[in-house]
């Protein structure tokens, strides 16, 4: 596992075998700045099985996703 703490609060932690966890106030947008989400915990995909990208929706552990 690796984390991150940044000045404004956002901390990232990688989970290992699973997703990026975000945690402190967050938001995604697409390119365009249209807002995806926002929320205080966030979950993204790292294994590129998720159907609900860029969000995990748990299908890293079916695929047998290993990573530290
Ligand atoms: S990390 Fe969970 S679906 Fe990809």
């Amino acid at each position: 596992m690796q984390t991150n703490d940044n000045n404004n609060g956002l901390k990232i932690t990688v989970l290992k075998n699973g997703p990026i966890m975000m945690e402190g106030s967050c938001k995604v947008e697409k390119q365009s700045g249209e807002l995806i989400k926002e929320g205080d915990k966030l979950f993204l995909c790292r294994c590129s099985h998720s159907s609900n990208k860029p969000f995990c929706d748990g299908a890293h552990k079916k695929a047998g996703f290993i990573a530290d």
